[in-house]
Order: structure tokens, then C-alpha cells, then sequence
């Protein structure tokens, strides 16, 4: 008889015998390099191009490499844990697969829809710093997009006469999630081919702005290294690199989503951890030096802009690498977005799948193979919240919701350790328990970090989507009612 609790849960066996069964569909190609690679795409994106400028000028200034490597230690606990869910239980969805096998259903759909904010709203977020590097590089060749018409309503813009105004939509914004939607609609091919040559591009850019900006650091900017706090918390001082810990935080979303490559990979139980891992310490180490070379170029306070990256080049002065800059900073950003939006769509398909969404979701187009109609939906929906939401309001969202859905993974290895403790593990995180609490207590500190408001705003998204279970989900659950399907 089906288990009708709120809290039934998949069985590891089970999800492993399904994964096998797909598995076989799936050729097993991707070896450790290629993961790491996968990784770094998905990771160097909207993080370290937009966000560090803001985190830096609002929050933490020169301090801001500081929060880098606290945001870097946190991310380590949650990649360990990663990597043992994704070795032993390597199958797409992520870590709402690994709550269904734990803490059961209802768990399950509170990260599922939890998880929107991590995909859906991260593209949202990437996007608009897409746009921002766009009107930079148009501005280079001569084309001035009105920057009302590339600002979100409510975001304030410095004009060049020094008067200031708001913005009304972000239209650019608006474009490249089309563009995108398009793609993946029409699941091209190609993709992953050009996904593998945007990646190096980005990578090349981001390491050749620190190999020639080190040679114009003027010191000075790094002082105070720590500017004092200005009596209000997460302003400056010790409170600040928190609170830029937790901003910049976004910059390393996106390992997690190496674990839905599990099923490919030659060897999961070596090269799933030194994907996510690997991935992780390359990108740690590049955000630190990038941080610390840009705040060495402009003095903090000024970074504050929607291309901080292309703003430290134009204090060097090198106009060619102006626009090199903001070419590789948009090809960088266009592949985060990319793998977001797909990953919202794959996301979506496992849970209708389960019966928690309606059946559309899962609804593949007879040609194209892909799921078109869901992923039209999210790219419009996406694109709309892009349009008028300032970036800084949907970065602290991202990062919450996020840190909130790794706290339940870090959890889920602790509770799978006692109730499934014959599983096979291939790879096991060393120190159970005291690694994924350490996880766990890492994320709760950055959570801490943000402001109320944010925290509001995650009680009122969990809330909305407790209402949405209640009244679809746990009455069309493939698991708890197999016999209405
Ligand atoms: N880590 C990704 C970025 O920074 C989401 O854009």
C-alpha cells in the first residue's frame, strides 16, 4: 500500500534503480576535466562581473576579498556533501531528488519550489548584468542605449551631466532571455560545442584582467583594508564582509549544478568530487585575485556600477581591453543564463513527473525533444522579472534561497548516513557529521548576513508555495496516490 504521509519518501533504492534504467539511454562520456569544466561554466558569471563592484562599494570595500574566502570556506563543506548525494544518488533534479529520498515529500517541494530561486531568479539576475555590459560595449562602438530603457523602475542612474534619474524597463535584459529561450526550445546540438568555447573565453579574459591589472594596482585603494562600519550593520567594518560574504555568495552558485551530470560521468565516485570540488577551488582563487585587483585599480567606493570589471580596465587605460573585457564578460554571463534556464526547465520536468507540478512541465515537444512549453513559461517569466527588478534586490534573493537549499543537503547526508547506512556510497564525506554541520552552520552565518527584508521576502515565496502544494501537489503526488495516475 502507497504511503499517503506528507512525509512519504522515495527509496534510494528506487531512485538508483531508475537512474540506471535512464543511464543506459545516457552514454557515460564526461570524464574529471570535462565536469570541472562543466562547473567552472556554470559558476564565473553575474558573481564576479557585477555583484563584487556592488558588494565592494556598498559593504565590505577592499575587504571584499575577505568575504570571498569565507563565501569560498562555506562552499567547500556544501561541495563535499554535493559529492557524496551526487555519487551515490546520480540522477537529474538535484537536491530535490536527494530531500525526496529523505526528508520526504513535503520537503521535497518546499526546495523544489525553493530552487526557483536559485534557477529562475538567478538567470533573472545574470540577465541584468547582461544588460549592463551590453550598453557598455554598445557605448564603445558609438551607441547609446537610453539608460532608462536599461534600468529596472526604482534603479537609480548617475547621467553623465551628473543629474540622476530612475529607470523604467530593462529591455535588454528582456532580449538575451529570448534569445536563449529560443535555443534551448529548439535544443540545439550545438550547444554544448559552443558552451565549451564560451567557457575558455570567459576564462581567458577573467585571467588576463589579473595577469595586466596587477601591474597597475595603486596600493593606496587598499586603504583602510577594512573601512570602518558606518553604525549601521552590514555597512563596512567586521558586520560588512559578512554581509558582502553573503551578497557575493551568488558568485559560486552554480557547482551544484555539476551534480545533475552524474549520470554521464565516466567515474562518479572520483570524477563527480573533483568536478565539484575541483571547479569550486579554481574559481575560489580567481574571485580572490580578481577582487583584489579591482579593488587595487578603483578606489571602492566607486565600483558601484553596473560593469565594475570594464570600469578597472578604463583605469588602466587600454581601450582595445576595454572591449575585450566586456565581450568575454557577456559570452561569460550568456553560458550562466543558459545553463540556469535549462536547469529551472529540467528541474520543473522531474517534479511533474512526480505528479507535484501540473503535467505540462513535462510535456516534450515530439520533434524538438524538449520540454517547450515549460521552458517558454519560465523565459517569459524570467524575462519579465528581469525587466523590473534592480539587481541587488535579486541577487540577496538568489543567495538566500540558495543557502537555504544547501542547508537541507548538507542535513540530507547526515540523515542518509543512519537511515540508509548500507547504501552504496562511492564517495563518502569525510568527518560525518562534523563537516555538513559545519556546512550547515557556514550558510546559516551568511544567511545571517542579509537583511530582514530578504529574509521576508523568503518567508512569503515558502508561503506561496505551501499554498500551491496544498492545493495541487499533494493531491496529484505520483508517490503518496500511484493509483489516480
Ligand atoms: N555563479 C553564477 C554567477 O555568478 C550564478 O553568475
Amino acid at each position: 500500500m502507497a504511503d499517503t504521509s506528507y512525509m512519504a519518501r522515495k527509496s534510494v533504492a528506487d531512485i538508483v534503480g531508475s537512474a540506471d534504467a535512464e543511464g543506459h539511454s545516457l552514454s557515460k562520456t564526461l570524464g574529471a576535466t570535462s565536469i570541472t569544466a562543466m562547473g567552472i561554466g556554470a559558476i564565473i558569471g553575474a558573481g564576479i562581473f557585477v555583484l563584487t563592484g556592488t558588494a565592494a562599494a556598498q559593504f565590505a570595500g577592499p575587504g571584499i576579498m575577505l568575504s570571498f574566502v569565507l563565501g569560498g570556506i562555506a562552499c567547500a563543506f556544501v561541495g563535499l556533501c554535493y559529492s557524496e548525494l551526487a555519487a551515490m544518488l546520480p540522477v537529474c533534479g538535484s537536491s530535490y531528488t536527494y530531500t525526496y529520498a529523505t526528508l520526504g515529500e513535503i520537503f521535497a517541494w518546499i526546495i523544489g519550489w525553493d530552487l526557483i530561486l536559485e534557477y529562475a531568479m538567478g538567470a533573472a539576475t545574470v540577465a541584468v548584468g547582461w544588460s549592463g555590459y551590453v550598453v557598455s560595449l554598445l557605448r564603445n562602438i558609438g551607441l547609446e542605449i537610453p539608460p532608462v530603457m536599461a534600468a529596472a523602475p526604482g534603479t537609480v542612474i548617475k547621467l553623465a551631466d551628473g543629474t540622476t534619474t530612475t529607470g523604467i524597463i530593462n529591455l535588454p535584459a528582456i532580449l538575451i532571455i529570448a534569445i536563449l529561450t529560443t535555443l534551448l526550445v529548439l535544443g540545439t546540438k550545438e550547444s554544448a560545442r559552443l558552451n565549451n568555447v564560451m567557457v575558455a573565453v570567459k576564462l581567458v579574459v577573467v585571467v588576463a584582467f589579473i595577469a595586466l591589472g596587477v601591474f597597475f594596482i595603486k596600493p593606496e585603494n587598499w586603504h583602510p583594508f577594512i573601512p570602518a562600519n558606518t553604525g549601521e550593520f552590514g555597512h563596512f567594518g567586521m558586520s560588512g564582509i559578512l554581509r558582502g560574504s553573503a551578497v557575493v555568495f551568488f558568485a559560486f552558485i552554480g557547482f551544484d549544478a555539476v551534480s545533475t551530470a552524474a549520470q554521464e560521468a565516466k567515474k562518479p565516485q572520483r570524477d563527480m568530487p573533483i568536478g565539484i570540488l575541483g571547479s569550486l577551488v579554481i574559481c575560489t582563487v580567481l574571485y580572490i585575485l580578481v577582487a583584489g585587483v579591482l579593488t587595487g585599480l578603483v578606489p571602492y567606493a566607486q565600483l558601484n556600477v553596473p560593469d565594475p570589471i570594464a570600469k578597472g580596465v578604463d583605469a588602466i587605460g587600454l581601450n582595445w581591453f576595454s572591449i575585450l573585457i566586456k565581450i568575454g564578460a557577456l559570452t561569460g554571463l550568456t553560458t550562466v543564463i543558459l545553463v540556469l534556464l535549462y536547469g529551472q526547465s529540467r528541474i520543473f520536468f522531474t517534479m511533474s513527473q512526480d505528479g507535484l507540478l501540473p503535467p505540462l512541465f513535462a510535456r516534450v515537444h515530439p520533434r524538438l525533444q524538449t520540454p517547450y512549453l515549460s521552458q517558454i513559461l519560465i523565459g517569459t517569466i524570467v524575462a519579465i522579472v528581469a525587466a523590473l527588478t534592480p539587481i541587488g534586490v535579486l541577487g540577496e534573493m538568489v543567495s538566500i534561497g540558495t543557502l537555504f537549499a544547501f542547508i537541507l543537503v548538507c542535513g540530507a547526508v547526515i540523515y542518509l548516513r543512519r537511515s540508509d547506512s548500507n547504501a552504496m556510497r562511492p564517495f563518502r564525506v569525510p568527518g560525518v557529521p562534523i563537516v555538513p554541520v559545519l556546512g550547515i552552520l557556514f550558510c546559516l552565518l551568511l544567511m545571517v548576513g542579509l537583511p530582514l527584508v530578504t529574509w521576508l521576502r523568503l518567508v512569503v515565496w515558502l508561503v506561496i508555495g505551501m499554498v500551491i502544494y496544498l492545493s495541487y501537489g499533494r493531491n496529484h503526488s505520483k508517490l503518496r496516490f500511484p493509483e489516480r495516475h
